[in-house]
C-alpha cells in the first residue's frame, strides 16, 4: 500500500471507529462545519467550482491536536448543506511530509489548481517549506506536481499559505513569512504559467510603514479588491494587547490600500481587525459566481488554550466560522451572515416588540441551543441592555461607555473573561447561536465577536437585561441541523 493509501485508509478507520462518540457529544453543532473526528483548522482552498462551493480545511483525523496535517474537504451546493468528500491529500511525499499546510484555489482552463504549503522537518526539527501545486479535473481528484515556488533569499522557513489570484493577465500569489530578522511579512510571487513563480519582493510587512513593529510572523494572507479598494487579509502573531485590541494570542485582521499590479507594491494603511471576539483566526476568502466576496473563519486561536476544550473527550475539536459576505459600506468592512444561511430557519419567527425597565426577564417562545436572533430599532437610553445566552454566554452594550461586549465563562477555570469593542451607538444585533458557538453581528455586520462557549446542556434560557430603559424589536427562529 502506498503512504498516499495508508494515510487515507487510517483517517476513514479513525472516522468510523470514533463516530457515535463524536456525534453523541451535546456541544456538536448543528449548522457550522466541523470535522467528522480530530481537528480542524485553517479554511482552505474555498472557491466556487463548476458551480459548486468546495472548503477544504487543514485536518489531522488521528488525534485532536495539530500535526502532519491532511486537507480534508466539504462541498456545498447552497453554503448550507455541506458533504464530507474524499480526503484531497494527504502528506504522503517527501516535500510534505510534516503536513501538506495551508492553501488556496484557483480555477484554470477549466481545471482547481490547489496551492498549498509543503511542510517539512529533518530529525533535528529543523524546517523546510515548499509552495506546491496539485491539479484536479473534478474538485475531488489531486493531481500532485510538487513544488513550484521556493524559498527565496531573506525569510526563515517559516514561510506558508499560498494565496493566488490573476489580476492583468497575470498570476499573483501572497505568501505569509518571516524575514531573519525575525519580522511578519507578506512575500509576493509572480508567474505567467502557474508552474513557475518568482519572487517579487516584500508586499506589506512588520518593520516596514505604515506597520512598524508588528510581530514576528504573518500567516495566511489574502489580497483581493473589495468595492474599489485593495484589501490585504493576514493574521500577525506577535503583537501585545493594547487595550480593548489584540486580546487573543494571535490576531486576524486586514489593512486596506492600492495594490499596482506592475509595480508589485502595495500602499495601505493601519490594521483592523475582523472579529472582536475569543475564537477568530486565518479566515480565507473567495469571489463566488454572484460576484460575492465570501469568507471563512476558523473559530479558535492557535496556542489559545486549545487542548481545554471539551469536546476533546468525544474525540473532536474546532470548527468553521459560518460563510460571511464582505462588503464596504460608509468607510467600513461590513461581515455579513451569507443570505442563504436564511434556508436554516425553521418555520415563522416569534416577534416581540422588547421594553425593558430596569429589569431581567425572558421572553415567550425565545430559547433554544441552535437560534438565530434578530434585534432590530435597538435604543438603550441610558445605562446598559444585555442578552444573556444559555447563562454562560452573555453580550452587553453601555450606552454610556459605548462600548460592545461578549463575555463568557471560561472553559479553562469557570471565571468570566470578556472582549470588548467600541461602538458608539448600536442599532441591530444579529445573533446566531448553534450549542456551543455564537456569532454577533452588530449594525448590520460592521463589528463582529465570535466564540466557542460551553453552557449547561439543559440551559436553554435566553435572558434579556436593563440597567434603565431599553427597547428593540426582535425576532427569532429556530434553525435547523445540517451536521
Ligand atoms: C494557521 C497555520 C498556517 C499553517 C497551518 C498548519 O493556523 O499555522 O500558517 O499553514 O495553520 O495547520
Amino acid at each position: 500500500m502506498s503512504k498516499d493509501q495508508e494515510l487515507r485508509k487510517s483517517a476513514y478507520e479513525e472516522i468510523e471507529k470514533h463516530q457515535s462518540l463524536v456525534e453523541s457529544d451535546p456541544y456538536r453543532l448543528h449548522y457550522h462545519i466541523m470535522p467528522p473526528v480530530g481537528l480542524l483548522n485553517d479554511p482552505n482552498g474555498f472557491i466556487q467550482f463548476q458551480g459548486t462551493y468546495h472548503l477544504f480545511y487543514q485536518w489531522m483525523p488521528y488525534k485532536t491536536d495539530h500535526g502532519a496535517k491532511l486537507w480534508g474537504h466539504y462541498s456545498s451546493e447552497d453554503l448550507v448543506h455541506w458533504t464530507h468528500e474524499e480526503i484531497a491529500l494527504t502528506p504522503s511525499e517527501w516535500f510534505e511530509k510534516n503536513g501538506c499546510y495551508s492553501g488556496s484555489a484557483i480555477e484554470h482552463d477549466g481545471k482547481l489548481y490547489a496551492f498549498y504549503t509543503g511542510n517539512v522537518k529533518d530529525e533535528n526539527g529543523n524546517r523546510e517549506s515548499y509552495q506546491c501545486l496539485a491539479v484536479s479535473e473534478d474538485g475531488i481528484h489531486f493531481d500532485k506536481k510538487g513544488p513550484v515556488a521556493h524559498l527565496p533569499d531573506g525569510y526563515t522557513a517559516h514561510f506558508r499559505d499560498p494565496k493566488v489570484w490573476k489580476q492583468n493577465g497575470r498570476w499573483f500569489m501572497v505568501i505569509g513569512a518571516q524575514t531573519e530578522d525575525k519580522k511578519g511579512a507578506v512575500a509576493l510571487f509572480t508567474s505567467e504559467n502557474l508552474m513557475d513563480w518568482t519572487h517579487a519582493g516584500i508586499l506589506a510587512g512588520a518593520g516596514q510603514e505604515p506597520l512598524g513593529e508588528f510581530g514576528y510572523m504573518f500567516e495566511c494572507p489574502d489580497l483581493f479588491d473589495l468595492d474599489g479598494r485593495d484589501v490585504l487579509v493576514f493574521s500577525p502573531q506577535g503583537l501585545e494587547a493594547d487595550g480593548m485590541n489584540y486580546q487573543n494570542v494571535y490576531q486576524a485582521g486586514y489593512v486596506t490600500g492600492t495594490f499596482d499590479s506592475e509595480e508589485g507594491t502595495y500602499e495601505h494603511g493601519a490594521f483592523t481587525e475582523l472579529d472582536h471576539g475569543f475564537d477568530f483566526y486565518a479566515p480565507q476568502t473567495t469571489l463566488d459566481e454572484k460576484g460575492r466576496r465570501l469568507l471563512f473563519g476558523w473559530m479558535s486561536v492557535p496556542d489559545q488554550n486549545e487542548q481545554d476544550h471539551p469536546t476533546i473527550a468525544h474525540k473532536w475539536l474546532h470548527n468553521m466560522t459560518l460563510p460571511r459576505e464582505l462588503t464596504w459600506q460608509d468607510g467600513q468592512m461590513h461581515q455579513q451572515p451569507v443570505q442563504e444561511l436564511e434556508a436554516l430557519r425553521q418555520g415563522d419567527a416569534v416577534d416581540h416588540q422588547v421594553s425593558l425597565n430596569k429589569e431581567s426577564r425572558t421572553l415567550d417562545g425565545v430559547h433554544g441551543k441552535a437560534v438565530e436572533l434578530m434585534m432590530s430599532d435597538i435604543d438603550v437610553a441610558e445605562g446598559w441592555m444585555s442578552v444573556a445566552i444559555g447563562g454562560n454566554a452573555r453580550i452587553l452594550y453601555s450606552r454610556g461607555q459605548q462600548v460592545l461586549t461578549l463575555e463568557r465563562q471560561s472553559y479553562v477555570d469557570g471565571t468570566v473573561e470578556k472582549r470588548q469593542v467600541e461602538v458608539p451607538q448600536l442599532d441591530s444585533l444579529r445573533i446566531y447561536v448553534d450549542t456551543s458557538s455564537i456569532e454577533v453581528f452588530a449594525n448590520d455586520g460592521a463589528c463582529v465577536m465570535t466564540a466557542r462557549f460551553y453552557p449547561s446542556v439543559q440551559d436553554t434560557s435566553i435572558r434579556f437585561s436593563s440597567s434603565a430603559a431599553a427597547s428593540f424589536y426582535l425576532h427569532k427562529w429556530n434553525l435547523a441541523k445540517v451536521f
